[in-house]
């Protein structure tokens, strides 16, 4: 550390400064006054009152007072860890985003896993879906991948967002359940909410109590867009494989997991990083055109739908290794602010309307969250790569434009005039065509809510479709509501009917209510 050309720990006539005669550095406030006494406050007298004159007691409690931000709305418990990105061979014929252009090519990442629903103090073990953000700082400015370990989500047009979340969490009187989806108003919702069953099979299912993060997938669930260097483009969905496989632990596992060791995912990721056991995941990707997208019953814009594998084999592109612990929670893995609208040029967004809706919330809630528009200034949060901009000023700016300019276009030259915008290196938008007139509609191809569900419960293994039977079983006898249980036995009949008597069986319904109707169009109609 140097003050100038000089050790800090060094004065002038080369005595040292701020160096205890044991070795430790001296304690100091804030503003480097060294700290003789850090037992007691001043006071008048050895039984007196407390002087307000004492800067280092009033600095050390005012810091205090202010250490919490809020946590996150949503995904507010998780865990991060650095390491890298390295390409299998260059993509540079589906994409130009300068990531994937050099095989071999390592990027450095930041990566955060979570949970969802519950608080930033909540048990590691809920039943929940996972969060799995990725943050790439390459070349061309960062990249988040804001995914979950789950390839599909609960809704599909980001406006139901706030409704989704506001049932799941705990309830607004009670102010619990906690942590858990099992309780009326979730049910209530999703049992309202038809578009949500292919989620839910997801999540009642073995995936929502993963055994660690290290053996889950992680998906960007939406369709993307690639575009190359002449600006044809191709539709694309990523998904993260682990190379470890995947495990989930049984549910009786997780209730005595989160009652003995409520950080059980946090140790288990910093225990296997800190003994060079380090975890792996593979990008693959799902590449497909417009013609491929057309041939399917279902709108690949729409969130709660995937593509399934056997139709269109998913491409291992690249790994993922995470080999470095943060070192300091806070700095990094709480400040760190992943943004689905930070893309690279050649990496776009389709127009999945929860896509288009998240590229809104993200930017928004990070300034509620981290207080001042210069989050982005915080070293996890910066770019890796040079980076040149014109914005200014604001709480806690500390890196301000230099030079003359903060404006342009401008008459000064480069030293002092800023940077110029670049046709050749910057992000070009791929010109989509618009479609139809400015209306609040879902197009009929986001109707059908329960070939996938289906699709996916029959896909388990028997083990696992009864685990979905168990977990159905357990959470809805949570709700105190009949008609929340008897509506999602309703839809379960339109998923399988097996299921739908099992789960009505377990409730103890005497009588299985009648199936929801099938696929219940939504609205299409133009207003008169
Ligand atoms: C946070 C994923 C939908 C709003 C997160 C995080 C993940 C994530 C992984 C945690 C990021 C971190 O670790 O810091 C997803 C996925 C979605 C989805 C995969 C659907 C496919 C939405 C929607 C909205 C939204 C539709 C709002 C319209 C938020 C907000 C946060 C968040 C406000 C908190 C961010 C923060 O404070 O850092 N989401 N999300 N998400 N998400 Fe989403």
């Amino acid at each position: 550390v140097t003050y100038g050309d000089q050790p800090l720990r060094r004065g002038q006539g080369g005595e040292t400064h701020q160096i205890a005669e044991d070795g430790y550095d001296v304690l100091t406030t804030q503003q480097g006054i060294p700290v003789a006494d850090d037992q007691n406050s001043l006071k008048q007298g050895a039984r007196g009152p407390t002087l307000l004159e004492d800067a280092h007691f009033r600095e050390k409690i005012f810091h205090f007072d202010h250490e919490r931000i809020p946590e996150r709305v949503v995904h507010a418990r998780g865990y991060g860890a650095h390491g890298f990105f390295e390409t299998y061979k260059s993509l540079s014929k589906l994409t130009r985003a300068d990531i994937f252009q050099r095989e071999g090519e390592q990027t450095p990442v930041f990566v955060r896993f979570s949970t969802v629903a519950g608080s930033k103090g909540s048990f590691d073990l809920a039943r929940d879906v996972r969060g799995f953000a990725v943050k790439f700082y390459t070349r061309e400015g960062n990249w988040d991948l804001v995914g979950n370990n789950i390839p599909v989500f609960f809704i599909q047009d980001a406006i139901k967002f706030p409704d989704i979340i506001h049932s799941v969490k705990p309830e607004p009187d009670k102010a619990f359940p906690q942590a858990q989806s099992a309780h009326d108003n979730f049910w209530d919702f999703i049992s309202l909410t038809p578009e949500s069953m292919h989620m839910i099979m997801w999540v009642m299912s073995d995936r929502a109590i993963p055994r660690s993060f290290r053996f889950m997938q992680g998906f960007g669930v939406h369709t993307f867009r690639l575009v190359d260097g002449k600006g044809a483009s191709n539709f694309v969905k990523f998904i993260w494989k682990p190379k470890l496989g995947m495990q989930s632990v049984l549910w009786n596992e997780a209730v005595k997991i989160n009652g003995a060791d409520p950080d059980f995912h946090r140790r288990d990721l910093w225990s296997a990083i800190q003994t060079g056991n380090f975890p792996e995941w593979e990008l693959c990707l799902q590449v497909f055109d417009q013609d491929f997208a057309d041939s399917f019953d279902f709108d690949v814009l729409d969130p709660t739908k995937l593509i399934p594998e056997e139709l269109l084999p998913a491409q291992p592109v690249g790994r993922l290794v995470l080999d470095r612990m943060p070192e300091n929670f806070f700095a990094e893995t709480e400040q760190v602010a992943f943004m689905t609208q930070n893309v690279p040029p050649g990496i776009e967004f389709s127009n999945d309307p929860l896509l288009q809706g998240r590229n809104f919330s993200y930017l928004d809630t990070q300034l509620k969250r981290l207080g001042s528009p210069n989050f982005a200034q915080l070293p996890i949060n910066a770019p890796k790569c040079p980076f040149h901009h014109l914005q200014q000023d604001g709480h806690m700016a500390i890196q301000n434009p230099r030079g003359r300019a903060n404006y342009e276009p401008n008459s000064w030259g480069p030293d002092i005039g800023g940077p110029r915008e670049s046709r050749e290196q910057g992000f070009e938008t791929f010109p989509q065509e618009p479609e139809g007139p400015k209306v609040r509609l879902r197009p009929e191809s986001f109707g059908d809510h329960y070939s996938q569900a289906r699709q996916f419960f029959i896909s388990q293994s028997l083990i696992e479709q009864r685990h979905i039977g168990d977990a159905l079983v357990f959470e809805l006898s949570k709700c105190e509501f009949p008609a929340i249980r008897e509506r999602m036995v309703g839809h379960l009949r339109n998923i399988d009917a097996d299921l739908a008597q099992t789960v009505a069986d377990g409730l103890g319904l005497k009588t299985l209510p009648p199936a929801a109707p099938p696929n219940q169009k939504p609205r299409t109609d133009l207003p008169p």
